[in-house]
């Protein structure tokens, strides 16, 4: 009985693994997916994908900022990627006067373009399998060594690149990787974000969907055409490849590509290790809860905290509901459950040969070992960053030991200015603080940490007054914390700063004095956690190794790790639920259907209805039902990373842009699921008719190349 059901398990395993199902890395795509690129319906081959001889597809991808995917849409350095993907540099460039976040932007020439500081956007050179050149080397020393040398012979080779290696399948392949970087970004526009974040909190992670994600930035470079910080004389960027745009649409069934920056998977994660990640995000969801809810309140009570807090409440509003769902989509589509019978399949085939049971016979249970060890400190320090962590006083004071901290390493006898640059580093913090809001968090946080944290893990004395943790008068404490501390505005912290004790001053502010206890309970944790780390890593790249190894000859694909990979598919709808059944595209009667005054987030502006009820949609309705096509659905293998990136038809035109993944299939990071997964597209039709007709920024529609 159990020898049937494993090998049932492992047929189960087979087809899951086919599909449209896989991150594939660019360098491998001729050896593993050119036939399969072909059945599927692509146009082009491998190698106008991604060449390191020609331009190829890939020179007009760039991962824009430190977790998106822009891409380049003209002969100018034009790009395009989401809205909540520009989200928080339009946040940053927005005042109450010129709310470019709340009502739109376009720059209707290029002198109105807006520099970004801080943002830049990378282009992937080259990557190169090392692998077995490292391994001819004896020992870790030689190969640190050789390693060297590498990086060093590629960043001769090419000047103004940025070298670096990178780890697959768990440490078992490492790559060289060329990237080039530009730090000369600007903001060229955006619609309002009633249009670019219709639908908020409430739509996010879900279909049907009717959001207008999308943002315009350009890259500038020096006259030379190079890498060059911002800069008057700086031009738009000449890029080596720019996407054309089609404006046929879509139809069910239609090939579909995608080309991006997928972040982090957990395809190769044990069972124990995904029980241990569902415990640590159940924690995660739980603080953010009560941390959010006072945001939200504060938020919508005031337009200017709207404003200051609009980046900070999306991002961790984001996580939140991803684990919710994730952790409803482990229940329901029994993903631990799937995952034991895969790995009791490979435990069988291990088992068969003496040499898979050298090999890999340990790693399971080397792994499960020490996610138990680890079970409790890790809860704990989850707890401990989101809660107490949480308090903005005492990220400001992180972030500023950060900074003094880094100096002070290299040069302990460093002065004063260490400390005054590491205030000043802190403005963009202060931009964004509202400390009555932090002080009604502060209360929030302690008292949720004093309620859920073992006892072990509470802090020492924090004042005179407040000895015992465990007993104290925690809204009393918070406001001797925020009275006493100078770390709540950049006047007070400089101020500090100007006096011969400044040293003893911060030393002995009350908000460095949490901190310290903070970080103090966590390096407690820290021994049994480090203790983890070795066996973990050899376990996890054993049975990375094994499962390799057990497929042998199926093409494979790494977890993703933030760098570039290719996902292609169809267009296709599904069914959520028994007798429910999804359309795979919406359109501009959805976004009025789901208007609603009331509610900030499904709020549509007058001018998208007047648009609407005049019907002037120019060249971008749809041909065949004449309407406004607003997303569309495909089956490519995405996650976070990936957002902004290109949806490409069959000969590379740009159709849409990805942005976000569907709630039945939360759990996609962990198993893809052929019949429930689904990419969440804005369709480029709907892009270009907001350019035009919401934003008035016909300069931008001519600087595009449509295909024919
Ligand atoms: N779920 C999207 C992603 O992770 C982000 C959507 C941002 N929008 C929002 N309402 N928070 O890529």
């Amino acid at each position: 009985m159990k020898k049937v059901f494993t090998v049932i398990a492992a047929a189960l395993v087979a087809i899951t693994a086919a599909a449209d199902e896989g991150m594939w890395l660019l360098p491998l795509l001729q050896k593993m997916n050119k036939k399969d690129l072909r059945e599927a319906g692509c146009k082009l081959s491998p190698d106008e994908i991604y060449s390191i001889n020609h331009s190829s597809l890939k020179d007009a991808i760039v991962q824009f900022g430190g977790g998106c995917t822009g891409e380049i849409i003209s002969e100018e350095g034009l790009i395009v990627t989401n809205h909540h993907c520009g989200y928080s540099n339009i946040q940053a460039l927005s005042t109450p006067e010129h709310n470019y976040l709340m009502d739109g932007y376009f720059a209707l020439t290029r002198d109105k373009e807006i520099p970004c500081p801080g943002l830049s956007v990378t282009f992937l050179r080259e990557m190169t399998d090392i692998t077995a050149i490292l391994a001819k080397e004896a020992d870790d020393a030689a190969k640190e060594a050789k390693i060297k040398e590498l990086i060093e012979s590629a960043q001769k080779a090419n000047p103004n690149c940025e070298v670096i290696t990178e780890d697959f399948y768990n440490d078992n392949v490492k790559y060289l990787i060329v990237y080039k970087v530009f730090n000369d970004v600007r903001f060229v526009g955006a619609p309002p974000a009633s249009v670019g974040k219709y639908g908020g909190e409430t739509d996010n992670w879900m279909w049907p969907r009717h959001t207008g994600d999308f943002s315009m930035f350009r890259v500038y470079a020096s006259p030379e055409n190079e890498p060059a910080e911002y800069a008057e004389e700086n031009i738009p960027y000449r890029p080596q490849r720019h996407l054309k745009i089609s404006l046929k649409g879509v139809k069910e069934n239609d090939y579909s590509m995608i080309l991006g920056y997928p972040g982090r998977t957990q395809r190769f994660q044990t069972a124990a290790q995904l029980e241990q990640m569902v415990k640590e995000n159940r924690v995660r969801i739980d603080v953010r809860t009560v941390r959010q809810d006072l945001m939200w309140e504060a938020m919508c009570a005031d337009p200017k905290v709207q404003l200051m807090y609009a980046s900070k409440y999306a991002s961790s509003a984001n996580g939140w509901k991803k684990w919710q769902g994730e952790e409803l989509a482990f229940k329901k589509l029994d993903i631990i459950g799937r995952e034991k019978a895969k790995e009791a399949a490979f435990m069988e085939w291990v088992n068969q040969d003496p040499a898979r049971v050298e090999a890999y016979g340990g790693a399971l249970d080397k792994i499960s070992d020490a996610v138990k060890s680890v079970s409790e400190p890790d809860l704990a320090l989850t707890l401990l960053t989101e809660a107490p962590f949480r308090i903005e006083l005492i990220t400001a004071l992180s972030r500023y030991s950060n900074a003094v901290n880094s100096v002070l390493r290299k040069d302990p006898e460093a002065g004063k200015d260490v400390f005054v640059d590491a205030a000043k580093s802190l403005d963009g913090f202060y931009r964004d603080y509202v400390e009555p809001l932090d002080r009604k968090e502060a209360v929030a946080l302690l008292s949720y940490y004093r309620d859920h944290a073992d006892k072990t893990q509470y802090f020492d004395s924090l004042a005179v007054g407040f000895e015992d943790f465990a007993s104290m008068d925690i809204p009393a404490y918070v406001d001797y914390l925020f009275d006493g501390s100078v770390f709540t505005s950049q006047e007070k912290l400089s101020a500090a700063l100007e006096g011969e004790d400044y040293k003893e001053k911060i030393t002995n502010d009350p908000a460095n004095i949490l901190y310290n206890a903070i970080i103090a309970k966590a390096l407690l944790l820290y021994p049994s956690l480090y203790a983890a780390q070795t066996p973990l890593a050899e376990g996890s790249k054993a049975f990375a190794a094994g499962l390799l190894d057990w497929e042998n000859g199926k093409a494979s694909y790494p977890d993703a790790n933030f760098t570039m990979r290719l996902t292609y598919g169809h267009v296709l709808p599904y069914s959520p639920k028994d007798a429910v059944y999804y359309q795979y595209f919406t359109t501009l009667e959805g976004v009025m259907e789901k208007e609603d005054p009331t509610n900030p987030e499904f709020i549509v502006p007058a001018k998208l209805k007047e648009l609407f009820e005049a019907r002037d949609y120019g060249r971008y309705a749809d041909k065949k039902d004449g309407k406004i096509h607003t997303c569309f659905l495909t089956n490519n293998d995405i996650t976070g990373g990936n957002s902004g990136s290109p949806v490409l038809n069959a000969k590379g035109e740009l159709i849409g842009l990805a942005f976000d993944g569907n709630w039945e299939s939360m759990s996609s990071d962990v198993m893809f699921e052929p019949d429930l997964q689904r990419c969440i597209c804005v369709d480029i039709r709907y892009v270009l008719f907001l350019v035009e007709k919401l934003g008035g920024a016909s300069n931008i529609i001519a600087e595009l190349d449509f295909a024919k």
